[in-house]
């Protein structure tokens, strides 16, 4: 994968496009089948590197995983919770917030010794945030000193469930407990003020672990056993974001995306560009393993700018590069507040999005919470992805709509999340260089 990538203005979004497997849910497929009794497959796994660090830990920790690339099928051999196996060496995750701070609750409820060291960026991101709540529990885990990766997981005697009040809306934080409450002896209680991404309860439920849910409450019984099943990954509305917010900004397109997961903790994007005036249809609704599929066709808009609805923030929240570069293009201004997670991704997505938005001639004010941004045509220029994936494809598809050829640098982070994204947008019509 290149590093800079050069996009020549505009072009259009034409065709049908199917985006690969949901890396969210690809992680916890890999993760639940690995603690499970049984065989589980997983159909239309996203394979990503991302992905590929949960599969090797996995393996480094004795899981069997048969892996069929071209069918992007997995068949994950289960050890059962208390069968995975302590390394010889530390586990490197690469890039992957989910993998590191998921593993965290399940090696600590395993009570392996174990070190998961990640690349710099996901060395610089907060980890207390799970640190806290697992050492609540009696798990024996150390950070650096300023709270960041390499984890340290010890050997501890036994976890203890805790009721726990999330202070942030974290997906990953509220899945590490619940993961580490798997190995409980009381009842573990995560309370959300704000809902976030409920795949790992609704895969809980798939797997045969019972749950009790209530209001912002989720409640795990003690004694439970994961069952081996099939799981169907639906496609990633994370990376089809990229494709609906092209669709929307780029003259004469009209792209539809398949089977693309709609899960109501994770479809803010579709009413935030329904509300900016976004001509996107939404059909098919339909089951797929749990998960709310659809079919969403999208078609050159009139955009305009909105004050994003506060309880759309935590259901969008991957999707802020996507949605400031349509809120770039639109008439008027558009102001996101409440963002302040953004600045704890991959990249401090505020700063590097209005960093790179500034080279293309927009318009800005950042505030530690969000951002606002007066639309208009972008220009052109040469902006810095600072190897976040989401903030590369959202400039590239930037271009769709700019007066002149975008240059990305630091843009192999791509393969993290989507590594077909350059072909699938440039057959979709991105005129990639
Ligand atoms: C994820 C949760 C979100 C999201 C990340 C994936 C998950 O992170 O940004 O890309 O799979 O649980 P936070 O939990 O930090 O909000």
């Amino acid at each position: 994968m290149v590093s800079t990538l050069r996009v020549s203005n505009g072009g259009a979004f034409t065709g049908t496009v199917f985006v690969p497997g949901d890396k969210s849910i690809s992680h916890r497929a890999v993760m639940l089948g690995a603690l499970s009794e049984g065989l589980t497959r997983v159909t239309g796994c996203l394979l990503s590197e991302d992905v590929l660090c949960t599969i090797d830990a996995f393996r480094t920790l004795g899981v069997q995983i048969d892996q069929n690339i071209s069918a992007c099928e997995l068949l994950v051999h289960g050890v059962g919770l208390r069968g995975l196996k302590n390394p010889l060496e530390p586990i490197y995750v690469g890039n992957s917030g989910t993998s590191m701070r998921l593993m965290a609750g399940i090696f600590s409820g395993a009570g392996l010794s174990i070190t998961i060291t990640g690349d710099s960026s996901l060395s610089s991101r907060p980890m207390r945030r799970i640190c806290e709540p697992l050492l609540q529990m009696g798990a024996n885990l150390k950070t650096s000193s300023s709270g960041t990766a390499p984890l340290h997981i010890g050997e501890n005697s036994g976890l203890q469930g805790i009721t726990y009040m999330m202070p942030v809306a974290s997906a990953q934080v509220k899945s590490c407990i619940l993961l580490a409450g798997l190995y409980a002896d009381t009842p573990t209680k995560v309370i959300e003020c704000t809902p976030t991404r409920d795949h790992t309860e609704t895969m809980f439920k798939t797997f045969g672990v019972r749950l009790a849910l209530e209001g912002g409450a989720i409640t795990l019984p003690v004694g439970q056993k994961l069952t081996a099943c099939e799981v169907a990954v639906p496609a990633d509305i994370s990376s089809a974001a990229f494709f609906l917010v092209g669709g929307a900004i780029g003259l004469d397109s009209h792209i539809s995306l398949k089977a693309v997961g709609v899960n109501s903790t994770r479809s803010g994007i579709i009413k935030i560009l329904k509300m900016m005036n976004a001509r996107i249809d939404v059909s098919n609704v339909r089951m797929c393993g749990g998960e709310k599929v659809a079919d969403i066709t999208v078609a050159s808009s009139d955009l305009h700018g909105i004050e994003i609805p506060l309880d759309c923030v935590a259901t969008a929240i991957d999707e802020f590069p996507a949605i400031f570069i349509a809120a770039a293009c639109a008439k008027g201004v558009t102001v996101l507040r409440g963002g302040t997670e953004l600045r704890h991704k991959e990249s401090d997505r505020i700063e590097v999005m209005a960093s790179g938005l500034r080279k293309l001639g927009v318009e800005l004010e950042t505030y530690e919470d969000g951002i606002k941004i007066v639309g208009g045509r972008l220009g052109s220029g040469m902006v810095d992805a600072r190897g976040d994936h989401r903030v590369a494809m959202a400039f590239s598809i930037a271009a769709l709509n700019a007066t002149g050829k975008i240059a990305i640098s630091n843009a192999e982070g791509i393969a993290t999340s989507f590594p077909e994204f350059i072909s699938m947008a440039k057959s979709a019509g991105l005129r990639v260089e």
